[in-house]
């Protein structure tokens, strides 16, 4: 049996329950409390994932789902988990109707991300009963929290499996459980696993790919539920990064974006090198691939030196997202973000100095608990003063064990939605502004597709990530084309081909 805070690649180490008296043993819930431990216990990379070979093979002719919610790091596991399924001999299925396994990969960060799965949950019931050889499983940060988990057994019974973020490399045992079990079969470690190298994926398209770079997160921002449910900082060793990396290049992706709760704070946890986010991008920069993005950072671990290195340029594009959250000193200590306006607005302007024409976009919440109106303001003049060519603004969501949701909390939710509307007419005005000051410009575009509202148009992004529609042949999707920018909206530009860019 294995107990919940074993951390194995080994897919043979637990049986298949007989559901009646193994059943108790063999249900690992979740813990929130659990999870909020950091262990000094060194984390250790297995370079062995292998399906099983008695495993081989158990989902041909059978079809697959997942429904992706979140972030970017959800996006990528579920490229791990189709990679999985599919080593399993699994295809993808176009509709719910005709698929055999329907994996939901949830996001936990808000009340009404959570909503919108359990909505998902009691639609899917009726293909459930059409379908009883259906397996239905719920993976992702949703699944970390006692709460839902809860929830799910009490009132949405034909869910066959639940699995957290740290069981995605025990996929096909937990399946095959859920194939042959009349319970429901939950495996949620809430202490991390290790790090799982050689998992299968199966990228979304061939032009831009994830790539992680660590996982977890340490921050503990007092409104976040991420350190809960994604587990300490773990960093992938440098070697293992640049040699996906390489791989992507040698495929040909155009674009690889380095994923992490905090990027900033990757190799902190390596006790054996000194080597930082700015080490990797520095080597990363001389791989032969034409763009790299990363998200997201942190102000706090934003260090002279990555400024250093992202100011060569190269591969390296200039855009950097970098959340504020708030402009308020305030606001900012009861989120324990553990910089201040001043640090943040200095931050800035050093990184300014050194990219000239960087794109910044942040994240901001309003209605924090006892958000003052001055201190909302604080954060209107801030996203003033730093110019932002866009942002996500969310209203604060109570996160149930996150110190936040402690906090007493006086602000009316008529209040919040007004700060968020008057914060969302602030930075659409500053997109519209920034955007604008592209007119007649020429700008590179890597094209990814289609637009979505007209087939005869093109639809791609700049280094800054900006949207630009522009009428092309669809054989220029994959490669970079110069394009002449003719009009400026909030969200898109509009524009013509000027040359095309051989790269
Ligand atoms: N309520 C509202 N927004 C949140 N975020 C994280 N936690 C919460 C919460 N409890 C926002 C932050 C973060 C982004 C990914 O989501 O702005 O940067
Ligand atoms: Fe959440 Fe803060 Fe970690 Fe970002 S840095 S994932 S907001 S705890």
């Amino acid at each position: 049996m294995t107990t919940r805070n074993e951390a194995t690649t080994d897919l043979k180490s637990v049986k298949s329950p007989k559901r009646t008296e193994d059943y108790a043993k063999y249900f690992q819930p979740p813990s929130l409390k659990d999870a909020k431990k950091r262990g000094k216990e060194e984390i250790r990379v297995h370079y062995d994932f292998a399906i099983p070979e008695e495993m081989e093979g158990i989902g041909k002719g059978k079809r697959y789902l997942i429904h992706t919610y979140g972030c970017q790091m959800n996006e990528h596991d579920s490229e791990t988990m189709a990679g999985i399924l599919e080593r399993l001999g699994y295809t993808r299925a176009a509709a719910e109707e005709e698929a055999d396994v329907i994996l939901y990969n949830t996001c936990a960060i808000r009340e009404n991300a959570e909503d919108k799965v359990f909505g998902e949950l009691g639609n899917v019931k009726r293909i459930k009963q059409n379908n009883p050889n259906l397996i239905l499983g719920v993976c992702g940060c949703m699944s970390q929290e006692e709460s839902v988990v809860g929830k799910i057994l009490k009132s949405y019974p034909h869910v066959d499996l639940i699995f957290g973020t740290h069981n995605i490399h025990r996929l096909p045992v937990l399946l095959r459980d859920a194939m042959f079990s009349k319970e429901m079969v939950i495996e949620v470690w809430s202490k991390e696993g290790d790090i799982i190298e050689n998992m299968p994926k199966v990228r979304e398209g061939r032009i831009k790919a994830w790539v992680n770079i660590m996982y977890g997160c340490d921050k503990f921002c007092t409104y976040c539920i991420v350190p809960y449910t994604r587990g300490k900082e773990r960093s992938r060793r440098p070697e293992d990064v640049i040699a996906e990396v390489r791989e992507l290049a040698r495929q040909g992706f155009q674009e690889v974006t380095l994923l992490g709760q905090n990027v900033n704070a990757y190799g902190k946890d390596f006790t054996d090198i000194k080597y930082g986010f700015g080490h990797l991008l520095d080597e990363i920069r001389q791989i032969g691939i034409p763009r790299v993005r990363f998200t997201t950072s942190h102000p706090r671990d934003f260090d002279d030196h990555l400024i250093e290195v992202l100011a060569k340029g190269g591969n390296l594009v200039e855009h950097i997202h970098l959340p504020v959250q708030s402009g308020s000193s305030e606001i900012l200590k009861k989120m324990a973000r553990k910089y201040t306006r001043e640090h943040y607005l200095e931050l800035v302007r050093k990184i300014k100095a050194a990219i000239p024409n960087v794109v910044l976009t942040t994240d901001i919440i309003v209605g924090f608990p006892g958000e003052t109106e001055e201190q909302f303001e604080e954060t209107l003049s801030l996203v003033k003063e730093v110019g932002y060519d866009s942002a996500y603004t969310f209203i604060y969501s109570p996160r149930e064990g996150t110190p936040a949701a402690d906090m007493e909390d006086n602000v009316p939710a008529d209040v919040k939605k007004q700060r968020l509307y008057r914060l969302n007419e602030l930075v659409n005005q500053l997109s519209l502004e920034k955007n604008k000051a592209l007119q007649d410009q020429v700008v590179e575009v890597l094209v990814e597709g289609v637009s979505k509202t007209n087939a005869a148009v093109l639809s791609g992004r700049t280094r800054g990530n900006k949207l630009v529609h522009f009428v092309g042949d669809p054989s220029l999707i994959g490669t970079f084309v110069d394009v002449r920018i003719t009009e400026a909206r909030t969200w898109t530009l509009h524009g013509e081909i000027a040359t095309k860019i051989e790269v």
